[in-house]
């Protein structure tokens, strides 16, 4: 029996339990994915010690990215160039890392809007935080360049600090001057999620073919989202970044490629 878990601190909200036993039940594997809640003050020695958890690999989530990234014997060149992990694997008694959350990213929308990178000119990303880290790395593989706008000015430029020649950093109040000229529009900040504040960005001077898309997938319809759509933009909610992320994971443990369906869509949206 091989267990596999997402680890975290809470975990009581992760998704990934339902994702990844959906798809341990559909290939019949005899695996199970849990939850393991770890404290602050236990998680540099829990993934120090990784081999004795029993665990053959897992997700890592929030506040953790960043010290299981630190503490992997190998990590994927991503994990260093975004400064976290979101995925680990036991190899020849070594803890490995790779941060999924960018391919999640990126294949939700080659999923959701094809033909979305078509031509990549500028892309606008709302925020400078960790999700907003593995989707810039993201967009600049695909070829953007990537203009990051954040409350707090210094974040924004340690990221873009990181590419140098095909980033750029404001501050977020200056969104409106930037969106006239985006192809493609990203909000990263926790802005729009469930009781949050909606973010302070006139949609209508968008160009009429950008694709606007959130991370935020609680609510599926974010507000940023709701107010792109009623301007007629194409808009990508962010609910298959959270399955696509999870692909490559499942393969590494179970052996097995797993797809992202919607009926597994469905499944996570009655769960929302
Ligand atoms: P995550 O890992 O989910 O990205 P994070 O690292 O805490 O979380 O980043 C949260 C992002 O949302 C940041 O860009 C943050 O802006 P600051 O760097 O200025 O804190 C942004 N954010 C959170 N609340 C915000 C608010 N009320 N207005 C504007 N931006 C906000």
């Amino acid at each position: 029996m091989s267990h596999a878990a997402v680890i975290g601190w809470p975990v009581s909200q992760s998704r990934s339990p339902l994702i990844h036993g959906h798809w341990l039940k559909q290939f019949d594997i005899k695996g199970d994915y849990g939850r393991v809640a770890v404290e602050p003050e236990r998680a540099e020695d829990f993934f120090a010690h990784f081999a004795d958890s029993g665990l053959l690999g897992g997700n890592v989530t929030i506040p953790y990215k960043e010290t299981a990234a630190r503490a992997a014997g190998y990590r994927e060149p991503v994990v260093d160039r975004v400064g976290a992990a979101n995925t680990l694997w036991m190899e020849n008694g070594v803890l490995c890392a790779d941060n999924t959350d960018g391919i999640g990213f990126l294949a939700n929308l080659d999923d959701r809007a094809p033909g979305w990178d078509r031509a990549p000119a500028e892309a606008l990303v709302l925020g400078a935080g960790g999700a907003a880290a593995a989707v810039v790395d993201a967009l600049v593989d695909r070829g953007f360049r990537v203009r990051i706008l954040n409350r707090t000015l210094s974040r924004a430029e340690a990221l873009a600090g990181r590419y140098p020649g095909r980033a750029s950093a404001d501050v977020l109040s200056e969104a409106n001057r930037y969106a006239v000229t985006a192809g493609f529009l990203v909000n990263t900040t926790s802005l729009g999620m469930k009781g949050d504040g909606a973010i302070d960005l006139d949609l209508s001077v968008v160009p009429a073919d950008a694709v606007v898309t959130d991370i935020v997938y609680v609510p599926l319809e974010t507000p940023f989202l709701a107010s792109a759509a009623s301007r007629g933009l194409r808009t990508v909610d962010g609910l298959g970044m959270l399955l696509h992320q999870a692909v490559p994971g499942f393969t590494r443990w179970f052996g097995q490629r797993p797809s992202v369906t919607a009926e597994l869509r469905a499944l996570i949206e009655a769960d929302l």
